[in-house]
């Protein structure tokens, strides 16, 4: 095999592979599961408005930088480091952040996911039918405790993520995401559709849209940036992943728009379906937290198409698949960070690669799973396993692997280096780049240090 053929079953065949590979790794359970649940717990619009705020002035700016530092290493995120910062200052140990993070990630992600792939089997089944409001917290808090159920269906999703990592970057990755974003853009919209219609759609209208700034406070205002990091992926190294698959006339600025943009619109579309279907039944709150997805959505469905049962079996059929495809894409996207680094620098076969990380992951996500059961006394800070692995990824390594990258890139780096990965070599215009450019260096790094500061209680500047 030639050199160059092998180069190219590396690349995202097409422009648009690349932008739905990298959108379908931010859209996820981030967006569908934890937008609506925090954005309910949060006040609603105030919220939406701050965490758009931190997406463009954080998210696209970190996403951007972990696309320049990927394609720039051309197939290698170690090597990125290692060739970009010519050997200075231990950078080159950056490159193991997408290893750590994918093992971290997938771990606990793919527990939620398992949930999603078992509820999706119930609606097939039609095993929401005729049950009450209690069945459902009954029969969540039964399945999530159990030693065996969720971890089975926690494995079939590992599995699977497996099977489309193993089959490679342009028949696995590329072609899974081109399959499933736009099968998720229609079950989105087929699902908009029908719970606009339903009677007090305009309860969840205005909470998702009038935004009460009376409910602003640290708290929002911190997990408003956690949403946009979780959500986008960044910080993690994924996309630094993703984007060594880019060919080089991607403009990376536009692409990090696209995806942002993408993302955003799942994520309030998500709210379009959630906010009109749980208002639309009297004495139900919007802020019911995490369980939301998992107990209070089966129930509204079933009651609020309760004399149609056909349309309360297909609303939650859709429904959970669509959680499973977004759960999907973004899990293939974790198992190839770390799956990758066994490829290409272990030299290992790409399926036994995929397989170690998976069986790995497996075993992590069995004590994540068990935090909700059998281990829940087992914790460490005070954490079970499952929110141990959270705090890791999502208040810890996203926020401080992004501000890494940045001030990597924005005062390790030579400037020509990144001048001419913004600007594809001098052939296209960049005029966001001294933007771009300003808040890596300056903004970013500061804004993140001061929420961090804050969160320690070192320093009290908001309130
Ligand atoms: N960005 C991924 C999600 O939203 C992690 O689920």
């Amino acid at each position: 095999m030639s050199t160059d053929n092998h180069k190219s079953k590396n690349v995202f065949a097409s422009k648009v592979g690349a932008i739905l590979a990298a959108a379908g790794s931010a859209v996820g359970l981030g967006n569908v599961w934890r937008f609506p649940t925090e954005t309910g717990e949060h006040g609603g619009a105030a919220f939406i408005l701050i965490y758009v705020v931190f997406m463009l002035l954080l998210g696209v700016p970190i996403m951007v930088t972990e696309f320049a530092i990927g394609r720039h290493g051309n197939s290698d995120v170690t090597g990125a480091f290692q060739k970009m910062s010519g050997g200075r200052g231990g950078w080159k140990w950056m490159g193991l952040l997408p290893v750590v993070s994918g093992f971290l990630v997938l771990s606990y992600y793919a527990v939620v996911a398992g949930w999603t792939l078992y509820y999706a089997f119930e609606a097939l089944m039609n095993g929401f039918a005729g049950k009450t409001s209690t069945d459902f917290v009954a029969d969540f808090t039964a399945f999530s405790s159990d030693s065996a159920q969720p971890v089975f269906w926690t494995a079939l999703i590992i599995a699977i993520t497996c099977g489309i990592v193993a089959l490679g970057v342009q028949k696995g990755i590329e072609r899974g995401s081109k399959i499933m974003m736009p099968m998720l853009f229609i079950f989105i919209v087929v699902l908009v559709g029908c719970s606009l219609s339903l009677p007090n759609a305009n309860l969840g209208l205005k909470f998702l849209f009038q935004p009460d700034f009376s409910k602003v406070n640290s708290t929002v205002i911190l997990s408003a940036m956690g949403q946009a990091f979780f959500s986008l992926s960044v910080g993690l190294g994924c996309l630094c992943t993703y984007a060594c698959y880019f060919r080089k006339d991607v403009d990376l600025m536009k692409d990090g728009l696209s995806v942002a943009g993408i993302d955003t619109l799942v994520a309030l579309l998500s709210g379009l379906i959630i906010f009109p279907a749980v208002c639309s039944i009297p004495g139900l709150q919007p802020d019911a937290g995490p369980s939301l997805v998992f107990i209070t959505l089966p129930n509204v469905f079933q009651q609020v198409f309760g004399n149609v049962p056909v349309l309360a079996y297909l609303f939650s059929l859709i429904f959970y698949l669509l959680l499973v495809m977004a759960a999907l894409t973004s899990s293939i996207s974790m198992l190839e960070m770390s799956a990758a680094y066994f490829h290409k620098k272990l030299r290992l076969p790409r399926p036994m690669a995929a397989v170690i990380v998976s069986a790995v992951c497996l075993i992590l996500s069995m004590f994540c799973s068990w935090s909700f059961g059998a281990w829940k006394d087992i914790t460490i800070f005070g954490m079970g396993f499952f929110d141990l692995f959270d705090f890791l990824v999502a208040k810890l390594i996203m926020p401080v692997g992004g501000m890494l990258m940045c001030i990597f890139l924005g005062w390790v780096v030579d400037e020509k280096v990144l001048r001419a990965e913004m600007t594809n070599n001098g052939t296209l215009r960049s005029p966001l780049y001294p933007t771009y450019r300003f808040i890596i260096r300056y903004f970013a790094p500061v804004c993140i240090i001061l929420i961090f500061a804050n969160e320690l209680g070192l320093f009290n500047f908001i309130f």
